[in-house]
């Protein structure tokens, strides 16, 4: 069968990580999706850039909008970020009748509502494991392993690069000028940080999360949002001398008045396993009225990670495009080629 094809939007540092990973591991990702995903073609405005990025065989174009008029494509990855240029091209592909895969929390958090609408309305995927948490699947686990739960509530790090900035400034007695400096060096933070230290990410990632587990429509406006700015190093300091360590943490939880969101620096006692979370590390737990309290860890940002949660979509939407539509959930039937891995 024909494999998926992909068009690329921007190839920074998630682009590049999507290009690798899906390289590196094209022929597992393969079987497990029933059919090949090849990134036919990618649109950056460093198109030079982008060449020595994708190689040979890989079409690069400087303008977005010859991706989505290919009829040839089936999947749109959206990786430009913001709300301007990216919006737009986001409902041109959904118009367009192509699938969408997105790492754009900031997107999804302030015109969720009008683009799953279109995406409904025209019948496609708008898929986005990525926007949230980096590599941890939390939006699959939301959606799919604890869909049987009534949401009570639901708490974490969800931003990297505030909690490796808090990290290093109580382990190493960094600034927070220099440490910032180090996790734009890294790749962790937003094209603009102030997204970062101001809690502005977190609250996005927070609002998409808060959409899913309480079936309520995205309202970033709704959120109360505070980040870590106004925190020093005497702060972190005396919190630590009192048994607590200062978390920037994403707060989402069914009251008796509604749904409250919130992002703000709490004291968490030391001994807690989220307190231990460090560097760019992130950590969601969710409670469930079935489950109880469950725990989500992983890399929340980097190349590779946030990669890793967009490929997983697009396998999900290659499934769909490929299996019998009674039986869509290949991935739960016995693969000898895991097991064949697994005793490597
Ligand atoms: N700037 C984000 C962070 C990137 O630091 O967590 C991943 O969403």
């Amino acid at each position: 069968m024909k494999p998926i094809q992909v068009g690329l939007l921007g190839i920074g540092t998630v682009g590049s990580g999507v290009f690798n990973v899906l390289r590196r591991n094209q022929e597992e990702i393969r079987r497990r999706a029933g059919r090949g995903i090849e990134i036919t073609m990618v649109a950056d405005l460093d198109v030079e850039r982008a060449k020595s990025v994708v190689g040979a065989g890989v079409q690069v174009v400087n303008n977005a909008r010859a991706i989505i008029a290919n009829p040839d494509i089936d999947i749109v990855v959206e990786l430009i970020g913001g709300y301007g240029v990216a919006k737009a091209l986001v409902l041109e592909a959904i118009a367009a009748g192509k699938h969408v895969v997105t790492a754009n929390k900031a997107l999804l958090a302030v015109h969720g509502t009008e683009i799953f609408a279109a995406a409904s309305a025209k019948g496609v995927m708008v898929a986005f494991e990525a926007a949230v948490a980096g590599g941890i699947p939390i939006i699959k686990a939301l959606r799919e392993g604890l869909t049987a739960n009534r949401i009570q509530w639901l708490a974490g790090i969800i931003n990297g690069t505030t909690n490796f900035i808090l990290s290093e400034m109580r382990d190493k007695g960094l600034d927070f000028d220099v440490v910032l400096k180090e996790a734009q060096r890294l790749g962790y933070a937003e094209a603009d940080p102030t997204f970062d230290i101001e809690g502005v990410d977190a609250a996005h990632k927070a609002t998409i999360m808060s959409a899913i587990a309480f079936g309520i429509p995205v309202q970033f406006d709704k959120a109360y949002v505070e980040g870590i700015t106004q925190l020093g190093a005497a702060d972190i300091k005396y919190a630590e001398q009192l048994g607590y360590r200062i978390k920037l943490l994403g707060i989402t939880k069914r009251t008796d008045k509604g749904i409250e969101l919130r992002v703000h620096p709490s004291l968490v006692p030391s001994k807690r396993l989220i307190a231990n979370v460090e560097g760019a590390m992130n950590a969601v737990m969710v409670n469930g009225d079935a489950v109880g309290t469950t725990l989500y860890y992983g890399k929340g940002a980097g190349s590779e990670p946030t990669a890793s949660a967009v490929i997983a979509d697009l396998v999900d939407i290659t499934r769909l495009h490929t299996v019998d539509p009674l039986n869509r959930v290949p991935h739960l039937a016995f693969q000898p080629h895991t097991l064949d891995a697994a005793m490597d």
